[in-house]
């Protein structure tokens, strides 16, 4: 059972240096690699997986031995895709793996395409992520040197290459259609689904796109097995998850808790609680969610009770927000965000998402009428389940409910002609 403070992902917090290999192997760094090559089938390997009930960290949270299992029999070339273009504000917990734990990554990258029988592995790293690229690029090279890449690794008979490509700053390409196209060469927008990836993926061969976290957890699951994994959690959400917390809290960053840990626990234990003021809406994973109040404080993280509270787990990015924080603000620059990172290709979302910056500028700056409420939420409307890709909807997660838990503001905001928290308000530029 993990303890505040354990860490199996964020393990260079214990270990200094953990990313220059030597470290790493005086740690049992490649031990579960070894273990996997040596004892394991990859059936066997994936059966762990699959017992494990480790789910995907990227935002929807499906079943990862499931997702591996869906590659069809077929004798084409089968791809491993990690997803590292990690660009969801509020989240940022791959960015610290890759930064300071990348053999890890690489470790449950050779495992895992040990298991899906991929001899080609992919990292879409984001083009942002000058750092995490390089230390990337620096422990795959110091892998192939120590033989855990290239061909017949450790004598097995196995073999894995791993290319990493940099993208160029679009949050459209973590989605993991628009993510292969842009591997490709291709403008990044998103593919008509189906056929999935796991059937016609990068360059129309079967492909697994996994989370940088959710492979991290891989190696562990080898050491540790399914049950050690399936002790923390609940039943349909075992194991352990990076939070990254920010916003009005006393100490941001990112912790390692076992899922269900309560919301609270994470917020006033592990981030030193609210700070300044006091607490007034939570997004528990990441910008395209909706939001918490605070009476829902004691929800436990874990998928199945996020959805039960009206949210969602998603990537993990908890954003705290005080009682100064203007929700028309908040709702405003979210939305502004998905404006500008919408790719286009569909026009609910490439329209919508203009329109809905358009009103909630005006409602900002005390230019708005009476109306303007019901044309946002008619257009959010035509914008959830109309598009090709979730990016439409992940533009409605937060302003649809801060509309509905703080629809006051929205109106005070019309007849005040301004923000009523006034002088107040939480200023981010001069706070
Ligand atoms: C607009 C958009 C952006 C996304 N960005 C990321 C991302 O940066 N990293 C990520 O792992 N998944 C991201 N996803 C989810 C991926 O499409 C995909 O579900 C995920 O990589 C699968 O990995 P998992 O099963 O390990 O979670 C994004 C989805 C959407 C719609």
């Amino acid at each position: 059972m993990a303890e505040l403070n354990t860490h199996y992902l964020l393990r260079h917090r214990e270990v200094p240096d953990i990313d220059q290999i030597a470290v790493y192997e005086a740690h049992g760094g490649y031990q579960s690699l070894r273990r996997a090559l040596r004892d394991f089938t990859p059936e066997a390997v994936l059966e762990l997986v699959k017992a494990s009930g480790l789910r995907g960290r990227g935002g929807a949270g499906f079943p990862t031995g499931m997702k591996w299992s869906f590659l069809p029999n077929d004798g084409r070339p089968r791809y491993l895709v990690v997803n590292s273009d990690e660009a969801e504000p509020g989240t940022f917990k791959d960015r610290e793996l890759i930064e300071h734990n990348p053999h890890q990554l690489i470790e449950g990258m050779i495992i895992s395409s040990y298991a899906i029988g991929s001899h080609d592995a992919y990292i879409y790293c984001r083009g942002e992520f000058l750092r995490g690229s390089e230390q990337l690029a620096r422990a795959i090279r110091e892998a192939y040197a120590h033989g855990y890449l290239g061909d017949n690794i450790l004598d097995s008979g196995f073999s894995l290459h791993i290319h990493l490509y940099r993208g160029a700053g679009a949050y459209i390409c973590g989605e993991e259609s628009a993510l292969l196209e842009s591997l490709e060469g291709k403008r990044g927008q998103p593919r008509l689904k189906p056929p999935f990836p796991a059937v016609a993926g990068l360059y129309g061969m079967p492909t697994i796109v996994n989370n940088v976290e959710t492979i991290a957890n891989v190696p562990v699951l080898v050491e540790k097995g399914a049950d050690w994994y399936r002790s923390m959690g609940t039943e349909k959400s075992p194991g352990i998850k990076i939070m990254s917390v920010s916003g009005h809290v006393r100490r941001p960053g990112n912790y390692e808790v076992p899922l269900a840990t309560p919301l609270r626990t994470l917020i006033e234990e592990y981030a030193g609680g609210v700070w300044p003021g006091k607490l007034k809406a939570i997004i528990p994973g990441g910008s395209s969610v909706p939001l918490l109040t605070p009476d829902q404080i004691d929800t436990p993280l874990d998928y199945e009770s996020m959805i039960a509270a009206g949210s969602m787990l998603g990537s993990g990015g908890c954003i705290v927000m005080n009682d100064e924080t203007c929700m028309v603000w908040a709702a405003h620059r979210l939305v502004k965000f998905y404006r500008v990172e919408s790719c286009g290709k569909c026009t609910p979302c490439r329209e919508g998402t203009y329109w809905m910056t358009n009103i909630l500028e005006r409602l900002e700056s005390g230019e708005g009428s009476q109306g303007d409420l019901e044309v946002l939420l008619d257009v959010a409307d035509n914008i959830g389940g109309k598009c090709l890709c979730p990016l439409g909807d992940a533009s409605l997660g937060f302003m649809v409910s801060a509309i509905r838990h703080f629809r006051d503001e929205f109106e005070a905001h019309v007849r005040e002609h301004g923000c009523p928290l006034g002088a107040k308000r939480y200023d981010p530029i001069n706070h």
